[in-house]
């Protein structure tokens, strides 16, 4: 018996490690090979809740063994998967091959009883595994725990500046700041524990993970954004049978579809506060543009937004993730950009007139679509090549889209990411903000519809403007660090690759905090004398000019 467990725990670990060798393969592979093996986002959103569903989430006592562990809980079914983590103690998510394991661990688990306090007997699949009568620990720690977080700047700035490439920086960037593969099941879990709580309201809904969780772009550590989706309930998506009767349910009406999410969340949130084992801090917010329950769910760590009726979030998730998929350089370019905005603070954890993510990651959609050739499609491009599945209406737009993609055809481009980099803070340091819309779906500039200082077309709400926060003050912060990064990075790699050992240079250098600090300081003089944005596009010209005359390959070569 044993020997089979510790085959079966190899296994898993194997699986793991070889994940995690196949993505450091992928980072350096062709695009060509990336492309083609990326499932579409609907299979690998449906696998990664199937698995969730076949999870449980169990707390540990402290030195736990790993070996006496399984051996307990295999008793109730063959385990396919288990890893642990740290937050607040040690924590376990076992995937059991069969769900019905689930009902057999379920029977051998008992209500605790508490002296001074009463429990309320609200039962999940988040688990609390006592060693009292079990001889589970061993003295020394034997789990090894899984990262949740990344490193922070200034570690990050060490690493990097031994890297031998900004191209290798860039990749390196990504792989300590992406979500790993157990903590992407994490965040699955996490949504099918609170459908468990949902779903004493609404016996068919699930909670679906949208945003940074799921779209590709998503940072160890960002927060788990959330959908209730009710269209199983509803029966959106029943077939009318004939026959002149029809049966309906009775049920109150709203005056509006926002004030059926409002009654929706009102009550989840409640249930989500009241008796959500973990889930601490529960704020309704009811009355934003789009209402939500935010809360902190203690046991994986994760800051929480559930929503409900957003499936147009769930769509631009979607969009983004098949961008990413495309080409391998999009997801590390947007994972250095995302850095390099958060160290100078251009986006930021709270609401404000700060650019976003979603709205930066936009704009590096946009700039790659703008290169020549581009490196990516336009959303119309991948609209036409929609096939019948693909098609989705929402609130009367269209949000239809490809989602295999053996049917996109690679493109043409193969522009370093350094200089990718390079021209992306090119670009948008000469952007002419005042009058063009940045609009992903044509893939060129629009006239601006409106005066707000930045505008993004929303992809699938026409008339909305992604970016509307952004104040005037925090564009010309924008311009003005991509102007200065142009200009550092124009400078030989800002420091020169591998002069003197971890002195930061490239993308290292672009995100020392002295960046944006030398800025505000220059910000404050240049007042007096010229306005930075002309001093650094003269320069910027002018080593453009002397770089084509020294027959230096640019963009268009
Ligand atoms: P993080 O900052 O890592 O959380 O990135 P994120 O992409 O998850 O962003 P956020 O949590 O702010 O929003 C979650 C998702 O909601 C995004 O990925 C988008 O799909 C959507 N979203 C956010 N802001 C907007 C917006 O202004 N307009 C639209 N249409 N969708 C938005
Ligand atoms: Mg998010």
């Amino acid at each position: 018996f044993f020997r089979s467990l510790l085959k079966n725990n190899v296994c898993f670990r194997r699986k793991f490690a070889s994940k995690t060798v196949a993505a450091k393969v992928q980072t350096t592979t062709t695009k060509k090979e990336t492309k083609d093996e990326t499932k579409s986002f609907s299979t690998l959103q449906e696998e990664r809740r199937e698995q969730a569903e076949r999870s449980v989430l169990i707390s540990c006592p402290p030195n736990i063994s790993e070996m006496r562990f399984l051996k307990h809980v295999s008793r109730h079914g063959n385990i396919k998967n288990c890893f642990f983590y740290e937050s607040f103690g040690i924590y376990a998510v076992v995937e059991f091959s069969e769900k019905d394991s689930i009902a057999s661990l379920r029977e051998a688990t008992s209500i605790p009883s508490i002296q001074h306090e009463t429990a309320v007997p609200f039962k999940t699949r988040l688990l609390s595994l006592k060693a009292n009568n079990l001889n589970l620990s061993s003295s020394q720690p034997s789990v090894q725990c899984q990262k949740q977080t990344t490193i922070g700047v200034k570690e990050l700035i060490l690493k990097l500046s031994q890297e031998d490439s900004i191209d290798q920086q860039l990749y390196s960037l990504m792989e300590e700041y992406q979500l790993t593969e157990e903590n992407i099941c994490l965040r699955f879990l996490v949504c099918s524990l609170l459908k468990d709580i949902a779903a004493a309201y609404f016996p068919e809904c699930i909670i679906r993970p949208f945003g940074s969780s799921v779209n590709g772009f998503g940072k160890l550590g960002c927060d788990l954004d959330m959908f209730l989706d009710l269209d199983a309930v509803s029966g959106r998506n029943l077939k009318q049978v004939g026959g002149g009767l029809s049966l309906e349910y009775q049920m109150k009406k709203m005056t509006s579809e926002r004030a059926a999410t409002q009654s929706i969340l009102t009550v989840i949130g409640e249930c989500v506060d009241q008796f959500g084992p973990g889930c601490v801090g529960v704020q309704k917010i009811l009355n934003a543009r789009c209402p939500l329950v935010r809360f902190a769910h203690q046991p994986s760590g994760f800051q929480c937004d559930l929503t409900a009726n957003n499936r147009v979030a769930m769509k631009s998730s979607e969009l983004l993730y098949v961008y990413g998929g495309l080409d391998g350089r999009v997801r590390a370019l947007v994972f250095c950009l995302r850095c390099w905005a958060r160290v100078h603070g251009l986006t930021s954890t709270i609401p404000g007139a700060w650019l976003t993510n979603f709205s930066l990651t936009v704009m590096v959609v946009f700039f790659l679509q703008r290169r020549s050739p581009a490196v990516l499609p336009t959303l119309d491009q991948l609209r036409d090549l929609a096939g019948p599945k693909d098609k989705s209406t929402i609130e009367g737009n269209d949000c239809s889209f490809v989602s295999d993609f053996s049917r996109i055809q690679d493109q043409t481009n193969t522009e370093t990411l350094e200089h990718l980099l390079q021209e992306f803070f090119v670009f948008y340091g000469n952007f002419a903000f005042s009058q063009m819309s940045i609009n992903i779906r044509k893939g060129v500039e629009q006239n601006k519809p409106e005066s707000s200082p930045l505008h993004i077309q929303n992809p699938f709400e026409p008339a909305l403007n992604v970016s509307k926060n952004v104040n005037a003050t925090q564009l010309e912060r924008l311009v003005t660090l991509c102007q200065e990064s142009a200009w550092l990075l124009q400078q030989g790699g800002a420091g020169g690759r591998g002069l003197v050992r971890d002195t930061p240079w490239g993308l290292a250098a672009l995100l020392q905090p002295s960046l944006s600090q030398s800025i505000k300081m220059k910000g404050r003089k240049r007042k007096a004398r010229e306005p930075a944005s002309e001093r650094i596009k003269g320069l910027l010209d002018s080593l453009k000019s002397s770089k084509a005359a020294a027959g230096v390959a640019g963009d268009a070569a």
